[in-house]
C-alpha cells in the first residue's frame, strides 16, 4: 500500500478530522466509508491506516478549492498505466490522464466535436437508434432496463463516435471498451491495496488493452484512408491547432477514454431515470402530460428540447439523487493546505457528486426524488455536479443531456413501464460509477397515461427514500 506518501513518524491525528481504519474499506463499499466520515468529521476527512492517509472532500466550498485548481489537484483517472511502450499506457492516455498544458491544449482541440453547435448533427441518430430499440420491444413482456439502456448506449456511443457505416468494428470497440474499463475498475484497487489475486490479474489487463487497441487501430486506419464524415473520430482526426493536429498514438488514447467515460454513465443515467419515474407516479404524470402537450408522443425535435421544462427538472434531480458517476480524485502535484491537512505531493484527494448531492445543508430532504425542488433552487457549480465542475468538467455534458433529453421521450411516448411488484433492485459504487447490480425488471404496455408504482426491495432503499406505492389513473381503461 505505498500508493500514498508516508506520514512523518510523529505525526499526530489527534486534533485532526481523522478516522484510523482501513483503506480497503473505501474500494469495498465507498457510500459507507464515506458517509461515515462524513458523519464523524462533516465536510474533510482522511482515513487514515498504517501511517498513509487518504482525503476526503464533502462539501462545495473543498469542492471548489479542489477542482477550480488543475495546477495542484491532478487527474490520476487510472490507477495502472502500464510500462511506457504498453498498450494499456496507450489505451490509457486519454484525457483524464494528462495535466497541465498538455491537458489544456488537448481539450482546446479535442472540444470542437462536443461544442453546443455541434450536438444538433447528432440529433438524429439518437432518434434512429432509440426507435430501432423500440421496434423490437412487444407489449406485456418483462424486459431488464439495465441491460436494455446498457446495449442501446453502447450502439449509440459507438455510432456518434465512429459513424454509421463501419457499425460491426464500431461495436467490437465498444465492447472490448466496455471489458476493459471493468477490468480498470476491478484490478485498479491493486495499485492502492495489497492482493495477491488482483495482481495476478494484471496480465489479463495488459491483454486486454491489447485486445482492444487492435480494433482502434483498424478503425483509425479505415477514417484516415476514406472520406471523412461528421462523427466525433472524423472531427477528431481533422483537428488542428497552431502547434498541429493529434497523433494516432494520442488519438488511440482519446478514443478509449470517450468510449469508456460516454457509455455506461449515460446508460446508468437513463436506468436511474427510468427506475425513478416508476417509482414515483405524479412525477410520471406530470412528465407524460408534458410530452403530450409538446410533442404528441414522439421524439423532441432539437428545438423542442428547451420548452420541456418538466423533463429538464426530472433529469436534473435524478443526476442529484442518484448520480452515475458518484466520485472522483486527484492526486497533489506539490504540497498543498486543505482544510486543517498539510498535504503532502502525491496525496490522494477524493471529492464525491454522491455525498454533496445529499448533504442536507443544501438539498432539503435530501434522500428524496422530488424534481419540483428545481423550480426554486439555483446551487452553484461545486454544489450540484453530475459532470463534474471547474476546467475538467466532463467535456460531453451538452451531448449527454441532449441524449438522455431524446431517448426518455421517445420511450415514454410508446412505451409505459412499470417496475414488477417486489423486484429487487442493487446498486453499488464500483470505481467511480453507479451502477445497477441487479436487474431492473419492468412490464412493457402501449403508453396510456394511468401509472402505478409496486413495492420493491432492495439495497436500492439505503441510496434514496422511495415513497409507498401509489398509483395515478387519468385514463378510463
Ligand atoms: C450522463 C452522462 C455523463 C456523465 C454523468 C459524465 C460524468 C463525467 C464527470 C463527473 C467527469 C469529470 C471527471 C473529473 O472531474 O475528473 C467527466 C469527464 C469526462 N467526460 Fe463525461 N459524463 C457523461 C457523458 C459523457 C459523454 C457523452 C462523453 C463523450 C462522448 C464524455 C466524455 C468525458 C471526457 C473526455 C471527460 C474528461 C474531461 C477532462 O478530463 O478534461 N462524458 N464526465
Amino acid at each position: 500500500m505505498d500508493q500514498f506518501p508516508r506520514l512523518s513518524s510523529d505525526h499526530d491525528s489527534g486534533t485532526l478530522p481523522v478516522t484510523v481504519g482501513q483503506i480497503a474499506d473505501f474500494a469495498h463499499d465507498p457510500v459507507v466509508c464515506m458517509r461515515r466520515l462524513w458523519a464523524r468529521h462533516g465536510n474533510i476527512a482522511a482515513l487514515e491506516e498504517d501511517g498513509q492517509r487518504l482525503y476526503f472532500i464533502f462539501g462545495p466550498e473543498y469542492n471548489k478549492q479542489v477542482l477550480s485548481d488543475s495546477e495542484r489537484f491532478h487527474s490520476r483517472f487510472f490507477a495502472l498505466r502500464g510500462s511506457k511502450r504498453s498498450a494499456q499506457r496507450r489505451v490509457s492516455s486519454g484525457l483524464l490522464s494528462m495535466n497541465g498544458d498538455e491537458h489544456k491544449r488537448h481539450r482546446r482541440i479535442a472540444m470542437g466535436p462536443f461544442a453546443k453547435k455541434a450536438i444538433g448533427s447528432y440529433h438524429n441518430t439518437v432518434t434512429q437508434l432509440s426507435s430501432e430499440m423500440l421496434d423490437t420491444w412487444q407489449p406485456d413482456e418483462v424486459r431488464d432496463i439495465n441491460q436494455d439502456m446498457t446495449e442501446y448506449m453502447l450502439r449509440l456511443t459507438s455510432s456518434i463516435l465512429f459513424g454509421l457505416d463501419e457499425p460491426e468494428l464500431a461495436h467490437e470497440i465498444g465492447v472490448k471498451t466496455e471489458r476493459w474499463v471493468a477490468l480498470n475498475h476491478e484490478i485498479g484497487p491493486a495499485a492502492f491495496i495489497p492482493n495477491a489475486d488482483l495482481t495476478e490479474r494484471y496480465e489479463e489487463l495488459l491483454e486486454s488493452a491489447e485486445e482492444l487497441e487492435k480494433p482502434i487501430k483498424e478503425m483509425l486506419r479505415l477514417r484516415r484512408a476514406g472520406s471523412s464524415g461528421r462523427d466525433v473520430l472524423s472531427l477528431l482526426i481533422q483537428a488542428h491547432d497552431g502547434e498541429g493536429g493529434i497523433s494516432d498514438e494520442q488519438l488511440i488514447g482519446h478514443i478509449a477514454l470517450l468510449f469508456g467515460a460516454a457509455h455506461l454513465t449515460s446508460a446508468h443515467s437513463l436506468t436511474w431515470t427510468l427506475f425513478l419515474l416508476s417509482q414515483h407516479p405524479e412525477v410520471m404524470d406530470e412528465l407524460h402530460q408534458e410530452l403530450t402537450a409538446h410533442t404528441d408522443g414522439s421524439s423532441p425535435r432539437p428545438e423542442q428540447l428547451d420548452d420541456l421544462v418538466v423533463l429538464d427538472r426530472v433529469l436534473k434531480e435524478s443526476m442529484r439523487v442518484l448520480p452515475a458517476s458518484a466520485y472522483v480524485q486527484r492526486v497533489t502535484s506539490q504540497p498543498v493546505e486543505l482544510g486543517p491537512f498539510q498535504l503532502p505531493q502525491g496525496s490522494v484527494v477524493v471529492f464525491s457528486q454522491f455525498m454533496t448531492h445529499h448533504l442536507p445543508e443544501l438539498y432539503d430532504e435530501p434522500e428524496t426524488f422530488r424534481p419540483d425542488r428545481w423550480q426554486t433552487i439555483n446551487p452553484s457549480p461545486y454544489a450540484y455536479l453530475p459532470f463534474g465542475a471547474g476546467p475538467r468538467m466532463c467535456i460531453g455534458a451538452a451531448l449527454g443531456m441532449m441524449q438522455l433529453k431524446v431517448t426518455l421521450p421517445t420511450i415514454l411516448g410508446r412505451f409505459k413501464l412499470s417496475l414488477e411488484e417486489g423486484a429487487e433492485v442493487n446498486a453499488r459504487v464500483m470505481s467511480t460509477m453507479l451502477f445497477p447490480t441487479s436487474r431492473v425488471p419492468m412490464h412493457v404496455a402501449p403508453q396510456d397515461g394511468n401509472f402505478t408504482a409496486p413495492t420493491i426491495t432492495g439495497n436500492i432503499h439505503t441510496l434514496v427514500n422511495l415513497p409507498p406505492a401509489s398509483t395515478v389513473t387519468r385514463h378510463a381503461a
